[in-house]
């Protein structure tokens, strides 16, 4: 029978971030990302010090997502799977788009760089749209954060933030 590739993965199950986790979301930001401090406009996140959410299979942790609630605004900071192709990380927006939904946020945006073409392809087909290019505010990045690598990935120069956006509309029978 012909297959989509799709219908044999278990959905992730989807949790709050908690201390327990934190060993583990350090190990992983520092393969990923060379430790827990991402940048993006021109400011310094620690990683580890904000909410998120942890995916999980088969009993083992599989992806994480970090946010930033400001007013009607949410950031989401950082967005990790570890399994690709399994729904992690369709898994782990749904939650932090509950998550922000439910804190009154209407937009939930983030930054990824220009070298990241597959995380461009995901957050599209997922429903963010391109809202704006900063070029070459990379550079400034690497004054806060000076491991931030020349050379991304396919051997992509990483020089400019690319700004998407999904809208988050206030859900019926929510009283907003
Ligand atoms: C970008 C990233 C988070 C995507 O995570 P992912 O877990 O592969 O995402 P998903 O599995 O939800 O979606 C990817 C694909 O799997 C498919 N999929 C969804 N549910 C699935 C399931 N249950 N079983 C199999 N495939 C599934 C999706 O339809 C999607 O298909 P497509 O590639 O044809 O569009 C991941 O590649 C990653 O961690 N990249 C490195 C870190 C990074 O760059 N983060 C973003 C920084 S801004």
């Amino acid at each position: 029978m012909p297959s989509s590739g799709h219908e044999r993965a278990p959905r992730p199950a989807v949790r709050p971030l908690t201390a327990d986790d934190l060993p583990w979301l350090e190990t992983l930001f520092a393969e990923r990302w060379g430790g827990s401090v991402s940048v993006s406009r021109g400011v310094a996140h620690d990683t580890t010090a904000l909410p998120g959410v942890i995916a999980v299979l088969d009993e083992q942790r599989v992806g994480v997502a970090t946010y930033r609630i400001d007013g009607r605004e949410c950031e989401l900071v950082t967005l990790d799977s570890v399994r690709d192709g399994a729904g992690v990380g369709t898994a782990l927006v749904d939650a932090v788009a509950g998550a922000a939904r439910a804190e009154g946020v209407e937009r939930l945006w983030l930054i990824t760089t220009n070298d990241n073409l597959r995380a461009l392809r995901f957050y599209q087909r997922y429903g963010f749209d391109l809202v704006a290019v900063h070029r070459d505010a990379v550079a400034r990045s690497r004054a806060l954060k000076p491991s931030i690598p020349e050379i991304g990935l396919d051997g992509i120069p990483i020089r400019h933030e690319l700004e998407l956006e999904l809208p988050l509309p206030p859900s019926p029978g929510s009283g907003g």
